[in-house]
């Protein structure tokens, strides 16, 4: 089963404190979750309930008390208050959507470039195997790191290594924290909905902390051409294989 819905999958996960404390503050957005959100963080993030591929998706930074930066693909806005805020959002999402407003996560970067994380985990059987981890670097310019948008594959280690300097002890610890979070999402959300593949985008922040950006029900594992076990592409290939034939 798939769920297309982003709201429906963040109040499932949030009903599990073990994954709950893995999600930024998301709500349906409002003015009111606006102007709350923004006194608490600085970015925020705007995306529509349902969609895909980085598709309509805002940014907004707090620069001042009223003045704000605004990014919707390639385009930048400024506004110095909060009404031409709300005006410009009015413009720039469409009418017929529904809306997330969600914490903005201070991603790791690589020359200001953010990075994001895949996490496969499939059940061609009985049990949940997790198939591995691999980055995805933004474009120049961006505010997603969606393949389709230009973003392009990193592996874990190199691209922890290259942004903050981490051993190569300190990338399996949080590679190790990403296998954890991810299966408790496979046996919470994936059990109850009987799914057999999920794939999370999982940020980290400079300090290290994991964070679900939002689980995919129905992944795209293309990426994993370009992880550093080769072995695993195949793998995920022949597994995928077996779910849709099943
Ligand atoms: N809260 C956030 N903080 C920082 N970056 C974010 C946040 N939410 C989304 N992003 C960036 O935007 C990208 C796309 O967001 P998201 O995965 O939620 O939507 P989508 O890509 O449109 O959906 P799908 O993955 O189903 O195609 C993320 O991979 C990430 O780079
Ligand atoms: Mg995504």
């Amino acid at each position: 089963m798939k769920i297309a819905s982003k709201w429906i999958k963040h109040r499932v996960l949030a009903q599990y404190p073990s994954i709950r404390k893995h999600l930024p503050e998301t709500h349906l957005f409002s003015p009111h979750y606006l102007w709350s959100m923004l006194q608490r963080h600085d970015t925020l993030y705007i995306k529509p309930v349902v969609g895909s591929g980085g598709y309509g998706i805002i940014r907004v930074k707090r620069r001042g008390k009223t003045s704000f930066a605004i990014q919707k693909d390639m385009k930048r806005y400024r506004v110095n208050s909060k009404v031409a805020l709300l005006q410009l959002l009015r413009r720039l999402m469409s009418s017929k959507k529904r809306y997330l407003i969600q914490k903005g996560i201070n991603l790791v970067s690589i020359k200001k470039r953010p990075i994001d994380y895949r996490l496969l985990i499939l059940r061609p059987e009985s049990e949940w195997k997790v198939m591995g981890t691999i980055g995805k670097w933004a474009a120049p310019g961006k505010i997603v790191t969606n393949h389709c948008r230009g973003g392009k594959p990193i592996n874990l280690g190199p691209s922890l290594k290259m942004s903050l300097g981490c051993s190569e002890e300190r990338c399996q610890r949080v590679e190790n924290t990403i296998n954890r979070v991810g299966m408790s999402v496979a046996e919470t959300l994936g059990n109850r909905y009987r799914m057999r593949q999920l794939g999370l985008d999982i940020g980290i922040d400079k300090k290290l902390r994991i964070w679900i950006l939002e689980v995919n029900t129905g992944p795209r594992y293309q990426l994993f051409r370009y992880h550093h076990d080769r072995s695993l592409y195949p793998k995920i290939v022949g597994y995928m294989r077996q779910i849709n034939g099943r």
